[in-house]
């Protein structure tokens, strides 16, 4: 017989998928890492559960605890997965601008979740940091896991997603491209495969309203740079100690319309049925196709799923009322 024992035991060893119609401009193999085959739909399962058994290691999450995390929905998810399967209690903290399927889904599996507003600096009292940190200090045997600087975040990467792709490629893969946002993805594969191979180039996904790239090529964190912005999944307006900027070769920043745009045009030419976060990456991936040639194999990951999606970039009535679509 062939079964997990639980859950939680399903996540990883996603598929990767050649990407056709959509990238037929760019001179080479381009490779979806497609994660939403994970039980939670996004590639956040494989760090939540990561992070929880590192802090059950330290001690700092101990049985019929709580878990605190501040999330745009997906890390939320394999933590409540995690949690149903552990015996612990989840509370999610959101920020407003987060669909509401995100929400909806969250409490669908045994988590409560508190909503804050998205427009206030990091360090108002009610922005969605502090507030997941107020907490975790006012509820007893809980923990704050802090996916922006706990870095169980990008060691999930580093010890499973970077291993795959580099096997599924048989050794071949010459860029690596992903969205940036905790930055747990980007540095954990990033570090793994250029240990495999130091050539290989690894490009970050960023948004408009964002401080990285600018920081990246100039190390200026740039206050200029943040403005709110519609785009799910990536950009910050911190540095979240899971960006390891040495392993990152540049950032490419896609619109908030493009990234909508693609989101769309995804699934319909290529049958991916993704997130927000997928639309960029692929845009950002043909702002970048003078980069690639011929026998390059270039792999772009793929975060989450488009169900988390269908009342914005899926939905024809938002996208004109946002003008990104006639
Ligand atoms: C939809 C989506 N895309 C991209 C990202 C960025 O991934 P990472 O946090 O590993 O940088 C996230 C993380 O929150 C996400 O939820």
């Amino acid at each position: 017989m062939d079964y997990a024992e639980n859950i939680l035991g399903t996540i990883g060893n996603t598929p990767m998928v050649k990407m056709n119609k959509i990238v037929e401009e760019i001179d080479a193999l381009v490779l979806a890492k497609y994660e939403t085959f994970n039980p939670g739909n996004s590639v956040k399962d494989r760090m939540a559960v990561k992070m929880v058994e590192d802090a059950e290691a330290k001690g700092l999450l101990k049985p019929g605890g709580t878990i605190i995390e501040g999330t745009s929905g997906n890390t939320g998810m394999g933590l409540a997965l995690a949690a149903i399967v552990k015996g612990y209690k989840m509370i999610c903290v959101m920020s407003d601008k987060q669909s509401k399927e995100k929400m909806d889904i969250l409490r669908a599996v045994g988590s409560e979740v508190v909503v804050c507003p998205t427009d206030v600096e990091p360090d108002d009292p009610q922005s969605y940091y502090s507030t997941s940190r107020r907490l975790a200090e006012e509820t007893p045997n809980s923990w704050y896991v802090n996916q922006y600087d706990n870095l169980a975040n990008r060691e999930a990467h580093y010890e499973s997603t970077g291993p795959e792709i580099w096997k599924q490629t048989d050794g071949k893969v010459t860029h690596f491209v992903v969205g940036v946002g905790t930055g747990g993805t980007i540095s954990g594969v990033g570090k793994y495969l250029k240990e495999k191979n130091p050539d290989i180039k690894v490009w970050g996904i960023d948004t408009y309203g964002s401080v990285f790239k600018k920081y990246h090529e100039t190390g200026e964190f740039d206050e200029k740079e943040i403005y709110p912005y519609v785009t799910e999944g990536i950009g910050e307006d911190i540095l979240p100690k899971n960006v390891d900027f040495d392993v990152i070769d540049g950032f490419t920043k896609v619109t908030d319309k493009d990234a909508a745009v693609y989101t769309q045009k995804l699934s319909k030419e290529e049958g991916f049925f993704l997130g927000n976060s997928a639309g960029a990456a692929v845009k950002g991936l043909l702002q970048l196709k003078e980069h690639f040639t011929k026998d390059d194999v270039v792999v772009v990951l793929f975060h989450d799923h488009g169900s988390r999606y269908v009342g914005k970039m899926y939905n024809d009535d938002w996208m004109r009322k946002m003008g990104y679509i006639d």
